[in-house]
């Protein structure tokens, strides 16, 4: 349990390691940055204590309908469309009745308007930047430094329904069935996200 008595867990945490939560990412440099020496040497960012690192592509190692709610921001994007899929039915088998599932993916919508109404002679290439679907070493180092896809609405609601999430609906920043949703949200992801979620229902 990770706090109140409820089992959170919070998918792709990067280094917020919210309390109460059950904190997963799978950075290489989690555990070389509980290395002293090995921390100031290569300048890692201080990963806090309360992050597990795992690599959800794995699985989830959780029980069925043994978990609460599931938040994750900025991270399935990171996964190909196969993956997400698997991690989203994963979330769909560990949740229990009515727990709540939300996913908050960079707006694939909104890069596009923002491209078709940029004047500039380089609108091309700040669109593209921002899709940022070219896989360096940095994936490596950083699993979070490049997309594997990107999603509108469209394809997010297609993603729950093929994981089993019966009604998935969109949502504004904070507004969520999430109950202290504020210790999780980032507000920094505010202006460019899609925010997703749904109640997983019996089949
Ligand atoms: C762009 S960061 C998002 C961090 C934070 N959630 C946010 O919204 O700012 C994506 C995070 O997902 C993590 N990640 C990528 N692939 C993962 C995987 N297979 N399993 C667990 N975490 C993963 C990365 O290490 C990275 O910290």
């Amino acid at each position: 349990m990770s706090g109140n008595g409820q089992l959170k867990i919070n998918i792709g945490c990067g280094l917020s390691g919210v309390a109460g939560w059950y904190n997963i990412d799978n950075s290489p440099t989690i555990l070389l940055s509980r290395i002293p020496f090995a921390q100031k040497l290569f300048r890692l960012p201080q990963w806090p204590p309360n992050i597990h690192r795992r690599d959800v592509r794995k699985g989830l190692h959780f029980g069925d309908g043994s978990v609460d709610c599931i938040y994750s921001s900025h991270t399935f994007e990171h996964f190909t469309w196969k993956e997400s899929l698997y991690i989203a039915r994963e979330c769909f088998r560990v949740l229990k009745p009515g727990g709540v599932f939300r996913i908050v993916v960079p707006d694939l919508q909104r890069v596009v308007r923002d491209y078709l109404k940029d004047p500039s002679d380089h609108a091309s290439q700040v669109f593209l930047d921002r899709l940022s679907l070219n896989h360096n070493l940095h994936d490596w180092i950083h699993p979070g430094s490049n997309h594997s896809q990107m999603f509108d609405e469209r394809s997010l609601g297609h993603l729950f329904r093929e994981a089993g999430f019966a009604k998935p609906q969109v949502k504004m920043f904070m507004q969520s069935e999430i109950p202290d949703i504020g210790d999780v949200e980032l507000a920094v992801r505010k202006d460019e996200s899609l925010y997703m979620e749904a109640c997983r229902t019996p089949r």
